[in-house]
């Protein structure tokens, strides 16, 4: 019998390329999500690229803080486990609506950590970040690296950490495993699901995606005085692909490991790229000029991030397959294919 799996925040960026994956393995998959920074399209993709196995995909537009509705869903269906990805995500919008980020992040995942243990389902994949190694003094970041919340974003990811472990402290039942993904970007191979983000994409490569076609006229590069090979800030890039079967391991682990309380691993490929070798590397798999303009830092960034991947590596017997270039073409395949993302049509709110 295969195993049912409950994915909150499936129909989004992340959501929909682990929904993919899983569904590929064999596992049933009921997405919830209330399409706030998603569209239904990708999971219609989804269940399409899936194929057979599209069958064993139903999604619902529930918020996670609607009590009731989430209940419906757990009387209905007797889930394994939870991956829990949705939540709001853009750091600067954290900065400016504090309140709104505790509201969705924290109330929603309450409710559902609330409805799972009223309905004994104790197994939980949880959405983490590596912004929750604030500027790091050493690299790479291990999971035993010092934490700090950078912004009321970042804050929401901690404190949904600390409320993991308190849990699983209160009841031993409870197996969680929390993953601090590094910088997620390209797209499924098929180009037909991808990052879509709404308004004006606050990371890197949805925005030189939308400058490569068109979209906006330059990327700004923010910060050329970084202690790094070219000045420019180093993060760990990791293919979304290689993140979403990262899932399926931490999955197999809580299933596996009878002794597994509350664990946290980190989730990128150990290397660091610069802003300009990202560039560079996008330019190469898309044959287009991208113009830059160099400005100062923008205020918050950290210089130089990337993980360590040993224990991931060793305990999930996860590692990544895809380095830079297959990014950039993955990336560049969904933004041709796409331009104007999932709506196919220029947004004009944007
Ligand atoms: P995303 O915005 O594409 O996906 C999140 C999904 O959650 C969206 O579909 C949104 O509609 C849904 N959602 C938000 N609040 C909800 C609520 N209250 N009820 C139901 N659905 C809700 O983002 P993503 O990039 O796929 O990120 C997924 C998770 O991974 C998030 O928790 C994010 O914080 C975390 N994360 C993302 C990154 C990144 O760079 N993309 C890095 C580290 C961690
Ligand atoms: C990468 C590099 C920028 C945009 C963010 C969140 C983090 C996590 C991942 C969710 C940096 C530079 C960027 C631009 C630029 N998300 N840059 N011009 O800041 O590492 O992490 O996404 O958890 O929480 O903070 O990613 O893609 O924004 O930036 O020069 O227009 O690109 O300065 O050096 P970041 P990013």
């Amino acid at each position: 019998m295969s195993k049912s799996i409950l994915v909150t925040g499936g129909a989004g960026y992340i959501g929909s390329h682990t929904v993919l994956q899983l569904l590929q393995g064999g596992f049933r998959v009921v997405v919830v999500d209330n399409l706030d920074n998603s569209s239904d399209i990708a999971i219609k993709r989804v269940a399409e690229l899936a194929g057979e196995f599209g069958k064993n995909l139903s999604s619902q537009k529930i918020d996670l803080r609607d009590k009731d509705a989430l209940t419906k869903i757990f009387s209905s269906t007797n889930f394994d486990a939870v991956i829990h990805f949705a939540g709001l995500k853009a750091v600067g919008e954290s900065v400016q609506k504090p309140l709104h980020y505790y509201n969705n992040n924290l109330i929603g995942t309450i409710t559902l950590l609330e409805v799972m243990a009223a309905h004994g389902c104790k197994k939980l994949v949880f959405s983490s970040s590596a912004t929750v190694y604030g500027w790091p003094k050493e690299v790479p970041c291990t999971e035993e690296s010092p934490l700090f919340a950078m912004n009321p974003y970042g804050r929401t990811k901690l404190i949904i950490e600390d409320i993991c472990r308190d849990i699983q402290r209160g009841d031993p039942d409870w197996k969680i495993i929390l993953l601090k993904y590094f910088n997620p970007v390209g797209a499924h191979s098929s180009g037909y699901i991808g990052e879509d983000p709404r308004g004006i994409p606050n990371n890197l490569m949805p925005f030189i995606q939308q400058v490569a076609v068109g979209r906006r006229p330059a990327l700004t590069v923010y910060g050329t005085d970084y202690p790094t090979k070219d000045g420019t800030g180093v993060r760990d890039y990791i293919h979304v692909v290689d993140l979403a079967d990262g899932h399926i391991a931490a999955l197999q682990k809580l299933f596996e490991d009878s002794n597994i309380g509350c664990e946290v691993y980190n989730l990128g490929t150990g290397k660091g790229t610069s802003v300009l070798e990202m560039v560079a590397a996008f330019e190469k798999a898309s044959g287009k000029k991208i113009p830059l303009v160099m400005a100062g830092r923008r205020p918050g960034d950290a210089a130089i991030v990337y993980a360590s991947t040993a224990k991931a590596e060793k305990e999930l017997k996860w590692k990544t397959n895809y380095g830079i270039e297959e990014m950039c073409r993955d990336q560049w395949n969904w933004a041709s294919k796409n331009p104007y993302g999932y709506c196919g049509l220029p947004d004009n709110s944007n």
